[in-house]
């Protein structure tokens, strides 16, 4: 009996801060009307000191959870999708993972850029319909207003911070991820970048001068690139799954630019009102912006059960892809108030044990510290 890859959850969180245009054409030199025909771009949510990758990660990732209505210890897999991890290293998807309690689950951080969600929801699909794993969460995170140039008004107007995220299950009822496609062209990598800070352009006092450590675009490049892959990625993913594009309902595309869509809307032959859009209130939150758009349309009421749905998104790589989702699920009933409870008395447990642990491994360095000091082996753990 085939497997097939159902999402089951969804959740969105996003920082309370707006930054409207009128105030970034205070910052750099520019107008509100430029950026909203530019870019159709009217406000976004910029993160405050408090807020992280992992915070509004976890924060989408609950609402998944809620919305799933399932305990975090049934997690196989978390994969996080981002181009603004909390550190290079240890993935984002770890913290995450901790302060979910997601015990049985793997973990870690996936990056293919604004493409990054579509690759995430692909391969934790794939990893469904393989029987390797039963229940998948996929997080878009982004706090991009943490690599912006605040003085690049070709960049600046653009982005914004957000998170979404996306329970999957496995059943043996056809439906639910039915059709992925991903791609790349490496030959254009330096068309959207962060330069510095990894191997090959560590931070120096010259990368920070010349600020290499935000992002750099060629933006008319970039606007070519995307409006050809998404006709093509759409068309593909559909014939893939057996269909003809007739046939779907609604396409989610990454929230990157109106007139992007626009053009994929003319190259594919479909009204424009078939594309779900709300980058006009968040900008582009790279990542983020496929959940959270999937997330406001059906709180909205304008995704239908039983309909045939294409995500789409492409970004810095260069990266695209496309995935078909056959949206089954009614809106569920809220969860009970006793399994509410039993979720937030869980993330109490998992605080606490993390913290036990941490306590634990001070204590226990310190100890064996001690021992390494008077010339005594420390106790064979086992471990070579
Ligand atoms: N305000 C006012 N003028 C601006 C401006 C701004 N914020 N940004 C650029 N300009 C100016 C340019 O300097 C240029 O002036 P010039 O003709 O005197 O040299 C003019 O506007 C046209 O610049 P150009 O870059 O060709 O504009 P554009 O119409 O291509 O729009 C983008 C610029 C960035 C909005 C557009 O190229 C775009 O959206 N590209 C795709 C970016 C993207 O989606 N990136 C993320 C991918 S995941």
């Amino acid at each position: 009996m085939k497997t097939y890859a159902h999402i089951i959850g969804w959740g969105m969180a996003v920082p309370k801060r707006v930054l409207t245009n009128r105030e970034i054409s205070r910052m750099v030199d520019t107008t509100e009307e430029w950026i909203v025909s530019r870019t159709g771009i009217r406000e976004r949510r910029i993160a405050g000191p408090q807020d992280t990758t992992a915070s509004l990660g976890l924060e989408a990732a609950r609402k998944a959870i809620e919305v799933a209505d399932i305990s975090p210890g049934e997690i196989d897999l978390i994969i996080v999708a981002t181009s603004t991890p909390e550190h290079l290293f240890p993935a984002t998807a770890c913290m995450i993972q901790d302060a979910l309690g997601a015990r049985k689950a793997g973990a870690f951080d996936l990056l293919a850029a604004c493409t990054g969600f579509i690759y995430a929801l692909s391969l934790a699909s794939q990893a469904i319909t393989s029987g390797a794993m039963n229940t998948v969460l996929v997080i878009g995170s982004e706090t991009m207003s943490r690599i912006v140039n605040w003085e690049d008004r070709g960049t600046c107007i653009l982005f914004g911070d957000g998170a979404g995220a996306f329970v999957l299950r496995g059943s043996e009822q056809r439906g639910g991820v039915l059709a992925s496609l991903l791609r790349s062209d490496g030959s254009g990598a330096d068309l959207l970048s962060v330069p510095a800070g990894g191997s090959r352009k560590p931070t120096s006092i010259e990368t920070l001068r010349d600020n290499l450590h935000t992002v750099q675009m060629n933006g008319p490049e970039v606007f070519r690139f995307a409006t050809t892959v998404m006709v093509d990625a759409c068309r593909k993913v559909v014939a893939d799954a057996g269909l003809r594009m007739s046939e779907i309902d609604r396409i989610v595309p990454h929230q990157a630019n109106e007139r992007i869509v626009a053009a994929a809307a003319r190259g594919l032959k479909l009204p424009v009102d078939r594309f779900v859009l709300n980058l006009e209130r968040y900008g582009n939150t790279s990542t983020a912006s496929i959940p959270i758009a999937l997330c406001e349309a059906v709180a909205a009421g304008t995704i239908k059960p039983n309909t045939n749905i294409v995500f789409v998104a492409f970004g810095g790589g260069l990266t695209w892809g496309a995935a078909l989702v056959r949206w089954d699920v009614t809106m569920p009933a809220a969860p009970s108030s006793w399994r509410r409870l039993q979720r937030r008395a869980f993330y109490g447990i998992s605080r606490v044990r993390s913290a036990l642990r941490r306590g634990a491994r001070t204590v226990e360095g310190f100890i064996f510290g001690k021992l390494s000091a008077e010339g005594e082996e420390p106790p064979h753990t086992g471990k070579s």
